[in-house]
């Protein structure tokens, strides 16, 4: 949902944020810009497109200066257009802003500048807000710091900005709210960034600016207020994150080394926190809840997206271990009803990136409402886990392909281990019991892997169906969760409609659309409503519907009756969405890639969803 990059230091600043932008591309590639200073002079180059875009029209072109702000966009307001990409400038050309988020009264503060004579080049919010910011230094004969602080108090909105000012080139400004804006420190050299992807590789301290924050930033200075004038002292992290974990390493895609990633990062997330042979589960982050726990009789999972699907198959888990009631509900939705929620709830917010803007407001509500928040995230140090009571990191590593598959089975590892946390503190699993799950879930990483050999079988049959106009795809139980997962994957990357079903809500609707041009696939394990689905294989079958199945291995029944199959190892029935949900990633990668589509920056799609 846009990126962006500012640096000011001693190096050139141009390749840093072109670099930083392509990395951030996953975060918004609609169009590219950037504004540079140098000691002759200034340049503002903005482009429709990717970065590359913006690289070739520069070519050639004075790109020098050791300062710079720079902005990759998922537009909000505005077409993707030259004009409407950022950095947009203040009506005397002399400040300019990089922004992520949205300025929600920027109507009505458009109509007042109109009539103090300002003239816009864009139908973007931000143009809007770096004009207000001109006109309070004007009228208030500020310097530019409290202008901006000024204005900000007058933007409803959310906002990550850097603002540079061509007249004043020794220094950058920087504010966030509810958009996050990561501060790099390196020697006489500041980095900022919608997140530590672009800056990694030069630094190894960062600040997490907070919400109504504004920043400072000079070569060797940093300084940092609120909106309220209150001065704060900076926390700095050092980061852990390593540079070849943001490479793709000898994968085509992100999205394909993320797919087979998944064992190791299902063993990192599993790390310190299983002991099969003791019969137990730790769980750091939650473990002064660990009384509470056993107290709570409801749970509500909150996320967008794939978080989403994996909040659903944490609703089978934890009411089938833990015996505890959960509502599963989308954030956006969740956020304008009126739930209700008691003070001895417990919600639990699902979020790769830690940052979705609906995620934020559901855990806001709930926490008004005084019920204990976890939060499950992946990115270290984002929004949401600064602001839940507790929670546990997935440690999926870096997820770069928008469309998400590690942070899945991750999510949907952690569910399980919260489950069975709870199940061992309410004491309904003893140690035994324990055992023989964790042993069982310890083996799924190697279990996947014998999925990902598969990989060459699922093209095969990825190349038979790429040609479809629209797939179903059915299972039971927690069979369908991995069904819309499996079919969001598909439409997310490929374009091609997909939809997920109950198996046994077909009769209900679905079912009219099957004919032969139609693939249907099924989640056909072995779990106690296999005979079940088998029937609602047979239903499609007779209705000509070309049949692919996800199997155990060693399976008769299915087989003889589908088109097509993949066999899965067999697993206990609670993790069978860790395996079987890998077949249906590569099975979309496969007819996406087939049919020219760019994986990792599908059309219209972002990572990070800070707007709602
Ligand atoms: C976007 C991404 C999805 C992701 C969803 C929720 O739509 O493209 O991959 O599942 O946001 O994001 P979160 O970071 O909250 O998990």
């Amino acid at each position: 949902m846009c990126g962006i990059i500012g640096y000011i230091g001693h190096r050139d600043a141009w390749p840093i944020v072109t670099r930083g932008l392509k990395k951030m591309e996953y975060r918004g590639y609609d169009s590219a810009g950037i504004a540079i200073v140098n000691d002759v002079g200034f340049n503002l180059y903005k482009k429709a497109g990717k970065v590359s875009s913006l690289e070739q029209f520069t070519d050639g072109k004075d790109k020098s200066g050791k300062i710079a702000i720079g902005h990759t966009r998922w537009a909000t307001h505005g077409e993707p257009s030259d004009c409407n990409s950022h950095p947009h400038s203040s009506n005397d050309k002399r400040l300019h802003i990089i922004h992520n988020g949205i300025i929600e009264n920027y109507a009505v503060l458009k109509e007042t500048l109109l009539t103090r004579g300002h003239q816009f080049d864009s139908d973007t919010d931000t143009e809007v807000l770096i004009h207000l910011i001109e006109e309070i230094q004007n009228m208030e004969q500020t310097d530019l710091l409290e202008a901006v602080r000024l204005a900000l108090n007058e933007v409803i909105g959310a906002y990550a900005i850097v603002i540079l000012d061509r007249g004043n080139p020794d220094q950058l400004i920087a504010a966030r709210k509810g958009s996050p804006l990561v501060i790099g420190i390196g020697a006489d050299e500041h980095f900022i960034a919608s997140d530590v992807t672009p800056i990694v590789e030069y630094v190894k301290n960062v600040i997490y600016l907070n919400d109504n924050e504004i920043a400072l930033i000079k070569t060797n200075q940093l300084s940092i207020k609120q909106r309220n004038n209150v001065v704060q002292t900076p926390l700095v992290h050092e980061l852990e994150l390593k540079l070849e974990e943001l490479e793709k390493g000898g994968f085509d895609d992100f999205m394909l080394k993320e797919i087979f990633e998944q064992p190791r990062s299902l063993i990192d997330c599993m790390r310190g926190r299983i002991y099969p042979k003791e019969g137990k589960v730790e769980l750091g982050g939650i473990k002064h809840y660990a009384d509470k726990l056993t107290q709570i009789d409801r749970i509500i999972i909150v996320a967008c997206g794939t978080s989403w699907h994996a909040g659903l198959v944490g609703e089978y888990l934890i009411e089938k271990f833990a015996q505890v009631s959960v509502e599963v509900e989308y954030a956006s939705e969740f956020r304008y009803r009126h739930p209700i929620i008691r003070k001895d709830d417990l919600l639990i917010a699902i979020s790769q990136s830690g940052e979705t803007a609906d995620t934020i407001a559901a855990i806001e509500i709930a926490k008004n409402k005084g019920a204990t928040i976890f939060g499950i995230c992946n990115v270290v140090g984002a929004s949401i886990p600064r602001s839940t009571d507790a929670g546990v990191y997935t440690h999926a590593g870096p997820e770069i392909g928008v469309a998400s598959t590690k942070a899945f089975t991750t999510q949907v590892a952690i569910l399980t281990l919260i489950a069975f946390y709870i199940a061992q503190q309410k004491g309904i699993l003893a140690p035994a019991e324990l055992t023989v799950l964790l042993n069982e879930l310890n083996s799924i990483p190697s279990k996947i892997q014998r999925v990902l050999a598969e990989n060459e079988h699922i093209k095969d049959i990825a190349f038979e169906i790429k040609d479809a106009k629209s797939c179903l795809y059915l299972g039971r139980g927690s069979g369908f969760p991995v069904a819309l997962e499996g079919a969001l994957k598909l439409k997310e990357i490929s374009y091609i409609h997909a939809e997920g079903y109950p198996a046994a809500e077909m009769k209900h609707g679905p079912i009219a659309l099957i004919d032969e041009e139609m693939p249907v696939i099924f989640i056909a394990t072995k779990n106690s409503s296999y005979e079940k689905v088998i029937s609602n294989i047979r239903e499609v079958k007779a209705r000509k519907g070309k049949i692919i199945a996800i199997v155990t291995e060693g399976d008769i029944h299915v087989k003889e009756i589908a088109d097509y199959y993949i066999e899965i190892p067999d697993t206990d029935e609670a993790f069978m969405p860790l395996i079987a949900t890998v077949p249906l990633q590569l099975l979309a990668y496969h007819m996406a890639t087939i049919r020219g589509c760019n994986v990792d920056q599908p059309r219209n799609l972002a990572k990070s969803v800070t707007v709602e």
